[in-house]
């Protein structure tokens, strides 16, 4: 077992005026503290490059949790806003950081023991530089923890460079690399489905599964993320993080213990045993004009303002090179501008070996195990039940749901914010739902792989109209193994 960590109470966060702090990092940590988890006499200090004072800060904040909070989760927003200090800082330069760590001041515990948790929500391009200057001003000692926030890097050797400016200052029980979907409820609901039942684990392979889907489909364009998507594109934006780390959750083998160490060992093994991906196992496409919800969209050249081969869509036949999942395919699928907002993980299960149903027309159906991850969280097995009746022309079968809803389920609990957890864990030290070097690693070397076969191969993105499943290309994928996507 991991030895368990000093709890911060102190919290930094660089980017404090951005994006993911309005919607998402502010929010989260008011929501905690309304319910009572922050520690008590947590300090939490932004900066950024606008120079503003705290009450400026605290007045943006507010603004942030009155748009991206919902309201009855906003009872204790007085007092949280009190915990906020701001100092201005270019990161680029020495010059602030002695500044800043007066503003984050010494531990507020009693024997003055408490931990500092830093959060870096900057371009990739800060990272060295902010190291620089948290080592400078004493920022970096056995106590203080550094968060993450994606992209971390382009590619394997870009990713290596950041991981070693960060490693150079912290150990790496003290990195924390975020991928947010982990902090998903039904995400984390995966292990204990897995893991907390007796029924899944002896079929969840070869024998019993003829293979995975993993869709994360998204209606959103490219949103204000101009610059940063199209150097990016779906398969550096989404599968190399949030759709590997799906996949790892679903192939690993049982970690011996809920803890980081064990639970991040089984995942790495699962990542690594990812097979190199051929030519024809892979489908890349880009949206042109259409409509999404009803509502007509431009295509995604016209958003950029020029031509791009930048893919917007991605599906993978992808193959886990190990005994478990010997000839099982996992197929991968992500995009913008697709016709729903959906994440979902589907386990189609083989045939029953003989059916006695046979020739009575009975409509067998393989089982299938659909975990909903977004925007409904619901777990659904499909099962072969009698249709009732007295036909005298032989047995009827139909497939029949078995399914959890999540929120009836556990009737009285929030929807949180995928960030709750994740600050949560950082301020409290709890690296189980945070990516580990290798596994970081091992993700970029099989992306890197990818993307040089679509460059030997010349492979550009196919076009599809918004508002429609990708190419047909992506269709044809699974139909010529006789699959047929989950929509
Ligand atoms: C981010 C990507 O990591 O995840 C975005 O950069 C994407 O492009 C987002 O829209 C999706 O997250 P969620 O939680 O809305 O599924």
């Amino acid at each position: 077992m991991d030895k368990p960590a000093i709890s911060a109470d102190r919290l930094l966060l660089f980017g404090a005026t951005g994006d993911l702090a309005r919607r998402m990092l502010l929010p989260s940590l008011c929501a905690l503290d309304a319910d009572g988890l922050l520690p008590e006499n947590l300090r939490i200090v932004g900066t950024a490059r606008s120079d503003i004072d705290d009450t400026e800060f605290r007045n943006m904040a507010r603004e942030a949790l009155e748009t991206f909070l919902p309201a009855e989760r906003r009872g204790g927003m007085a007092t949280f806003l009190n915990r906020l200090f701001y100092q201005a800082l270019d990161a680029t330069t020495l010059d602030g950081f002695a500044e800043l760590a007066d503003k984050v001041g010494p531990s507020t515990n009693e024997d003055g023991d408490g931990g500092l948790a830093i959060f870096l929500s900057t371009a990739p391009s800060l990272f060295g530089p902010t190291i620089a200057g948290l080592q400078h001003a004493g920022l970096t000692g056995d106590h203080v923890r550094i968060g993450l926030e994606k992209p971390l890097g382009t590619d394997l050797q870009s990713s290596c460079a950041i991981n070693d400016a960060v490693a150079d200052a912290f150990t790496e029980d003290r990195i924390f690399r975020i991928d947010h979907y982990l902090g998903k409820e039904t995400v984390q609901n995966l292990l204990a489905l897995r893991f907390g039942n007796i029924l899944f684990e002896p079929i969840w392979n070869s024998n019993y599964i003829e293979h995975v889907q993993i869709t994360v489909g998204e209606t959103v364009g490219l949103e204000s993320r101009v610059g940063y998507y199209d150097d990016s594109g779906a398969m550096r934006d989404m599968v190399q993080n949030h759709m590997l780390q799906l996949l790892a959750l679903v192939a690993m083998e049982p970690p011996t213990s809920f803890d980081a160490t064990a639970v991040r060992d089984e995942k790495v093994k699962a990542l690594r045993a990812l097979r190199r991906v051929n030519p024809d196992e892979t489908v890349t496409g880009q949206y042109r004009k259409g409509a999404v919800d009803g509502e007509a969209v431009p295509g995604y050249d016209d958003e950029l303002g020029k031509d791009s081969d930048t893919e917007t869509f991605v599906a993978i036949k992808a193959h886990v090179d190990n005994w478990r999942w010997k000839g099982v395919p996992f197929y991968l699928r992500t995009g913008k501008r697709l016709p729903e907002r959906v994440t979902e993980i589907v386990v189609r299960f083989r045939s029953v070996p003989h059916s006695i149903f046979e020739g009575m027309g009975a409509g067998m159906q393989p089982n299938q195990l659909l975990i909903g991850i977004q925007p409904e969280e619901n777990i659904t097995l499909s099962l072969m039940a009698k249709v009732p009746g007295l036909g005298t022309d032989g047995v009827k079968l139909r497939q029949v749901p078995l399914e959890i809803t999540m929120p009836d389920a556990f009737v009285g609990q929030h929807r949180r914010i995928a960030y709750e957890r994740l600050l949560l864990d950082l301020i409290q030290g709890d690296q189980t739902l945070f990516v580990r070097r290798d596994e970081v690693e091992a993700q970029w070397h099989w992306i890197d792989a990818i993307r040089a076969v679509w460059e030997e191969a010349g492979i550009t993105p196919k076009t599809y109209s918004a508002g429609t499943w990708g190419p047909s290309a992506a269709i044809a994928l699974t139909e010529r193994d006789g699959v047929s996507w989950h929509d």
